[in-house]
């Protein structure tokens, strides 16, 4: 059964936190929301648990799973080396949209790394989040709460169209998630590091603080998969999308609809962080409405742009 629960996304009431930590540490699933999109979080040292987020979002077990954490001290009991580098990147961006990817200890489960040497830690400053997180007091695995390859939840709405009503969890539901698109992982293994997914922590952002960042392969690019957040479709709502210049959007529209065809335009503000927040949003919406075809501007190459950009050439892969 799912239980709903409505909290303030600022001030979350004590008792609600303690309930909701209470489940996680006994091997319960519970989402709760982050500045980036909500999570579907397990205990992380719980195995059983994390198997059931797997079967839940039927995701491939080769996909690893990012911990949540509340401290540094945490983050560090996760991870047998911590490097200078990971240390100024924490405590510049940490609570944050950043995900560091570092050589785990053994006790972290193979389910929650996908049998891999590596595990991706956070800190997120969502109050609802760091709150639930404090409580616990254990690492929560987390990922996106939405099916394997559909569109990240942004809203509680969202959440419970894509996983569901036959499902066994709590939803903490605090409202729209500020950030919009899921954090930057940063693979501290490599060196230099290298950026597995773009965010809203961006790379010059990050190469202000560590010097040279490697930039992960595109999603055009046929190497192995070192981070399945990496396969070229992904984030994809169900009506095609395609990607066109901004200013051919409604002549195409147009074009399209005498022929026959219903069809929907992405509509995104001018500004890259903006747009982040209300993209998936504005996915979910336009999926939701009955279009035939979907339409979205292609984005400025700029790094600022990098984030929505790869979320949108994702969604439209085919
Ligand atoms: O913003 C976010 O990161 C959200 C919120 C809930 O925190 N979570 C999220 O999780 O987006 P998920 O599972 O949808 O995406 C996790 C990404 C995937 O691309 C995964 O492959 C990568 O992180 N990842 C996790 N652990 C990794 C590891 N050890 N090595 C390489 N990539 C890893
Ligand atoms: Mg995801």
């Amino acid at each position: 059964m799912v239980d709903v629960w409505r909290v303030d996304a600022s001030a979350p009431a004590r008792q609600l936190i303690q309930a909701a930590a209470q489940r996680l540490r006994e091997g319960g699933l519970v989402v709760f929301p982050t500045e980036t999109v909500y999570g579907l979080g397990a205990h992380a040292l719980n195995p059983l648990a994390v198997r059931r987020v797997f079967s839940l979002k039927g995701r491939p077990s080769s996909n690893p799973l990012i911990v949540h954490v509340a401290t540094f001290e945490q983050a560090r009991e996760l991870t047998a080396d911590w490097p200078a580098a990971a240390e100024r990147l924490a405590r510049r961006f940490w609570p944050g949209p950043l995900t560091l990817v570092l050589t785990k200890r053994p006790h972290v489960p193979p389910e929650v790394t996908a049998g891999g040497p590596t595990v991706g830690v956070r800190i997120p400053s969502h109050p609802v989040a760091l709150a639930l997180l404090q409580e616990a007091a254990v690492p929560v695995a987390a990922p996106s709460a939405n099916r394997s390859a559909e569109i990240s939840p942004t809203r509680a709405e969202h959440v419970l169209r894509s996983l569901g009503n036959k499902a066994d969890f709590l939803l903490l539901d605090a409202g729209p998630c500020p950030g919009g698109v899921e954090s930057t992982v940063l693979d501290m293994t490599a060196s230099p590091p290298r950026l597995l997914r773009p965010g809203l922590i961006t790379l010059p952002m990050l190469q202000e603080v560590i010097g040279p960042v490697a930039v992960g392969p595109s999603h055009t690019m046929q190497e192995p998969l070192r981070s399945p957040g990496l396969m070229p479709r992904h984030y994809a709502p169900h009506t095609p999308l395609y990607l066109i210049p901004q200013q051919q959007l409604e002549t195409e529209r147009q074009r399209c609809e005498r022929e026959g065809l219903r069809c929907g335009i992405v509509r995104l503000p001018d500004d890259p962080v903006c747009a982040a927040a209300v993209l998936y949003d504005e996915l979910h919406r336009l999926d939701a409405t009955g279009y035939d075809l979907l339409l979205a501007p292609l984005l400025p190459e700029t790094d600022e742009w990098q984030a929505v950009r790869d979320r949108l050439a994702r969604a439209a892969h085919r």
